[in-house]
């Protein structure tokens, strides 16, 4: 007797594992458990045999018809995953469906203006610098003319880091770098990132991005640096644009002066963006002072220079009309989108 449940397990599991479709199922179904399946003809032999041996038998019977059903039911749910999967990998294939657009991405304002910044100044002869955001003051300050009771080095305008380095505040430390490195005649610019401690607001940022310019060689003067600077605004914003400079200060330079350019919106007739005086502030710059030039070691009765500093967020919010600067930071895509065209 125990030997015909075996069969039946074994039985049933051969003709489970060449069980292939719904159809398979229902017939292995009635087979083993229907009203006229062996299980239930096994029922039938309960009453042949002696009243002793009923409880156990029929206790053995249910047993195999809760295997059966346990092993069919399994087999059902592999053949109905089967068919998802198979389902799922014709939908994948079928090129007759319609595609999934992804939209191309953009570049970001900032990097469309440093890109074109770096172009207009490679075109003069330039070459990219980089330098690291993390400085010392060595390469932030001291080399580059600031005294140790300069404002800028006060703790509220600089973040300094625990390790007595501190966050560049500005990418002339790139300057110091180089003439380091390399002699004169040097021709670079450094686009960079800058940290100041600044609250943010329309005009200002506690992270912000700029373009050094340096020049080292013979015979430099501030004519060169003035027509460097006003090619560079035409080439920005176009040949109508003026230019002039204004005598201010920089620890590093001498003689200082700032570059403004008439203002873009208004022509230099005055308008809200240039506060009605027509013109725009642009960069900083000056002569290389010549005990920097000492410092790093060149000759300052041989050579001389220029440096300027210009914010690329400026040039960004003049170029696009960009009214206040944390709209740049706060990449919402649908300031970023309506740069998808300009792809440089
Ligand atoms: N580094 C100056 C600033 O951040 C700008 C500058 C650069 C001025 C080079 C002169 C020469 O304000």
């Amino acid at each position: 007797m125990d030997d015909q449940l075996k069969n039946i397990a074994e039985q049933a599991k051969i003709d489970l594992k060449e069980c292939l479709n719904q159809n398979d199922i229902l017939n292995i179904r009635a087979k083993y458990l229907g009203k006229k399946s062996l299980v239930n003809s096994l029922y039938s032999q309960l009453r042949n045999l002696p009243e002793e041996e009923r409880p156990s038998f029929g206790k053995k019977v249910n047993e195999l018809r809760n295997e059966l059903e346990r092993m069919i039911d399994e087999k059902e749910k592999e053949l109905k995953l089967q068919i998802v999967n198979a389902y799922d990998s014709v939908q994948a294939n079928d090129l007759t469906l319609p595609g999934v657009y992804f939209p191309p991405g953009s570049l970001h304002p900032l990097t469309i203006i440093r890109r074109k910044m770096e172009d207009i100044f490679i075109s003069l002869g330039f070459q990219i610098a980089e330098g690291p955001d993390i400085e010392d003051e060595y390469h932030n300050f001291d080399a580059l003319n600031t005294p140790e009771d300069h404002p800028s080095r006060n703790l509220a305008d600089t973040f300094y880091l625990d390790n007595g380095y501190l966050l560049r505040t500005q990418t002339s430390t790139v300057q110091v770098r180089t003439m380091e490195s390399y002699p004169p005649p040097i021709y670079i610019i450094s686009p960079g990132r800058c940290y100041r401690n600044d609250k943010p607001d329309p005009s200002h940022s506690p992270v912000f991005h700029q373009v050094e310019g340096l020049v080292v060689d013979k015979g430099i003067s501030m004519a060169d640096l003035k027509d460097t600077l006003q090619f560079f605004a035409k080439a920005m914003f176009g040949p109508e644009v003026k230019s002039r400079i204004r005598p201010h200060f920089f620890p590093f330079t001498e003689p200082s002066a700032e570059m403004d350019i008439s203002c873009v919106s208004c022509q230099g007739k005055g308008c809200r963006i240039c506060k009605n005086s027509g013109w725009l502030e642009l960069a900083g710059a000056g002569m290389v002072d010549p005990s920097v030039l000492e410092m790093m070691g060149i000759d300052d009765q041989i050579y001389n220079g220029y440096a300027f500093g210009i914010g690329i967020e400026r040039i960004a919010m003049l170029k696009y009309n960009i009214p206040d600067m944390r709209i740049l930071y706060e990449n919402d895509v649908r300031m970023l989108r309506q740069f998808s065209r300009e792809l440089i």
